[in-house]
């Protein structure tokens, strides 16, 4: 008889990144279960698209996640669900600290009253803040300049205490710029408002916004614009089924940064666009936004080594061409 299935609980995998850890995971032989409360998710993502089981609900509902962790075998948690909208974070912070910190602890309590000891989390490279050096390391210092940034911190600090109290294992990704969209077209970023740079300058390419405001070109970069390091969506996802396999083979909790280790320009980012969409995208030149360091790059060569990490699709054009596949199927 084969083994049953190692059910993975994910939540927010009806969001962007969780889907695709969704179907990262099937492809891995796992049997992924998604919690969402589809605030902002896509029940079709997971019903349709990737024929996984959906638990409509709120990761801040304890009752809800007792009876989870009681009705199925529950081996781990990949924790996407948070709200991500840095912006918003600062005029709302209440609503950041509620979400994606107590409704988290909230988690992380029903996880260890049914001994669940594997977890792997969605954190940010914005909780180093201005970088001091660039590539960044893990080591570098920490300095969130938004209350989204410092609910990554503040949860970070809590896995790092619920390991020595109550044995609680993790991996936390800290994620640069995530991008791109399976390259199979079947999943692809759709949040609502959109804050990131390729999905507003494809929906530009579509007609669908007027214009793409740069904000800032004297920067001291090459171009004068922002460069910030793009990472394939599909890749972010392997490296958490390796995070996973990670923690099940008896690793130590652990924080990795995922990046693709080299920046583009918002200018190159606008041109890669214009050459896979073979469309004109009008541009507006706008003041620098404030918070908005020149470079943000990471290095990944932590997860590489330990995790055995290997992206496939770190070029621009691919990760535009994967992007605008979606697009136009979505929005087109
Ligand atoms: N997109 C990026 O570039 C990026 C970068 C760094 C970190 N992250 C982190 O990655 C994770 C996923 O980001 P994303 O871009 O896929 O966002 P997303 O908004 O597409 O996905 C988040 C999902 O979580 C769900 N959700 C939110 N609060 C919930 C709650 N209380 N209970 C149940 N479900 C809830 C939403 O409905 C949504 O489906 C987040 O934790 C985010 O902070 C994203």
């Amino acid at each position: 008889m084969s083994q049953p299935k190692s059910k993975i609980l994910v939540t927010g995998g009806a969001g962007y990144i969780g889907s695709h850890a969704v179907l990262a995971l099937q492809q891995a032989g796992y049997d992924p279960v998604v919690l969402d409360d589809l605030s902002y998710g896509h029940r079709e993502l997971v019903e349709q698209g990737l024929k996984a089981e959906l638990i409509v609900g709120n990761i801040c509902d304890r009752t809800l996640l007792d009876n989870i962790f009681s009705s199925y075998t529950i081996d781990a948690v990949m924790h996407f669900a948070a709200f991500i909208a840095v912006g918003e974070s600062v005029s709302e912070p209440a609503k950041y600290y509620r979400n994606n910190v107590a409704g988290t602890l909230t988690l992380l309590e029903a996880m260890v009253a049914a001994s669940i000891k594997r977890f792997v989390f969605s954190s940010t490279c914005a909780l180093y803040g201005t970088p001091e050096f660039v590539p960044i390391t893990e080591d570098h210092p920490q300095a969130p300049i938004s209350p989204y940034a410092t609910s990554k911190q503040m949860v970070e600090k809590m896995l790092a205490d619920f390991d020595p109290a109550y044995g609680l294992k993790s991996v936390r990704f800290r994620y640069f710029n995530a991008a791109g969209a399976d390259p199979e077209g079947r999943l692809g970023e759709d949040h609502s408002p959109e804050t990131h740079l390729i999905p507003l300058v494809l929906m530009a390419a579509l007609g669908k916004r007027p214009d793409i405001t740069i904000f800032g070109t004297d920067y001291p970069t090459e171009d004068g614009t922002c460069i910030r390091d793009y990472i394939h969506v599909s890749d972010l996802a392997q490296a958490h089924v390796l995070g996973l396999k990670y923690l099940q083979q008896g690793g130590e909790s652990e924080v990795f940064n995922l990046g693709n280790g080299s920046g583009f320009s918002v200018r190159q980012v606008i041109q890669a666009a214009q050459q896979v969409t073979g469309r004109d995208i009008p541009i507006v030149e706008s003041d620098r936004r404030p918070g908005d360091p020149p470079t943000l790059v990471g290095s990944s060569e932590k997860a590489r080594t330990v995790l055995g990490w290997q992206p496939q699709y770190d070029d621009l054009t691919q990760i535009i061409r994967d992007a605008w596949q979606w697009h136009q199927q979505r929005h087109g």
